[in-house]
């Protein structure tokens, strides 16, 4: 397998943007998981913005103890160390601003509409472009660091993808019919993350719930959830303000969801 020069450490500090993050580059050619490496590299005390790139993953994490896809040399695959100093409660909302700032950079960089479904993924025409993986660390209800894996497909063909996810899964290849610089786009992306989280740490998410409503493709659109063991369907209606979906249920009664698995109705 050939080296991809395009992602090696220099090239990398070449567009940074940001001030914090990737100040420090581990870069693999080949991993088995980038988000894997981060959390033991977090636990053994690297520091706040660490960023974990690999050209490749053998046995790359996904949400829901799935495993993400990406044929080598293709995508951009890596993992931000963060240590927000905050409670636990903080890795949806941040994870949440984190996807809307990447559909952000997207839309800038296709000229073409990136939406979101909660709560993580990034989709163009409802086709998923990027998802988001946050694994964290607690001591005592403190959140010792958070480690954000992101996995953008950015030169992959279509008949790359395997077949049973292909018609849910687009890349920036395949949106614009053009081949991507991984470079410059991870430079804008981690710009963006970087002054996200800088505003997300003056203002908390409040101040997100808005644009991320504006690009929630499943607003307003019933849903199909589990929680506690019974198969639930309702409509929803928007985003709490620590990051919640909040649905409507058909008897009225509102629930918010924080951490189960939603499916489109119908
Ligand atoms: C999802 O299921 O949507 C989340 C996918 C997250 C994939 C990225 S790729 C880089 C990082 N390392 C991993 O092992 N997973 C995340």
């Amino acid at each position: 397998m050939s080296h991809s020069a395009d992602l090696l450490p220099e090239a990398i500090r070449s567009r940074l943007e940001g001030e914090v993050f990737a100040r420090r580059i581990y870069y693999l050619h080949a991993v088995d998981s980038t988000n894997r490496l981060a959390v033991e590299l977090a636990k053994s005390g690297e520091a706040h913005g660490t960023l974990v790139i690999a050209d490749h993953q053998t046995k790359g994490r996904g949400r829901y103890d799935r495993q993400w896809e990406s044929p080598a040399g293709r995508s951009l695959l890596f993992s931000l160390i963060l240590r927000p100093d905050a409670s636990p409660g903080t890795v949806l909302p941040v994870t949440l601003a984190f996807s809307l700032s990447i559909a952000e950079t997207l839309e800038t960089a296709l000229a073409h509409e990136v939406e979101l479904k909660w709560p993580n993924d990034v989709l163009v025409g409802g086709r998923k472009i990027c998802g988001i993986l946050s694994e964290s660390s607690s001591k005592i209800g403190r959140s010792v660091f958070v480690v954000v894996g992101i996995g953008i497909n950015v030169n992959t063909t279509m008949d790359e993808f395997s077949p049973d996810i292909r018609a849910q899964t687009t890349s920036c290849y395949e949106v614009t019919q053009d081949a991507h610089n991984r470079t410059d786009l991870l430079g804008k992306v981690l710009g963006g993350l970087e002054s996200t989280y800088d505003r997300f740490g003056r203002e908390g998410f409040e101040g997100f719930v808005e644009s991320y409503e504006d690009k929630l493709m499943i607003l307003n659109k019933t849903v199909t959830f589990r929680r506690g063991g019974t198969l639930s369907v309702g409509l929803v209606t928007g985003l709490s303000k620590d990051g919640g979906l909040v649905i409507k249920k058909s008897d009225d009664t509102r629930v918010v969801l924080y951490d189960e698995e939603i499916t489109l109705s119908g």
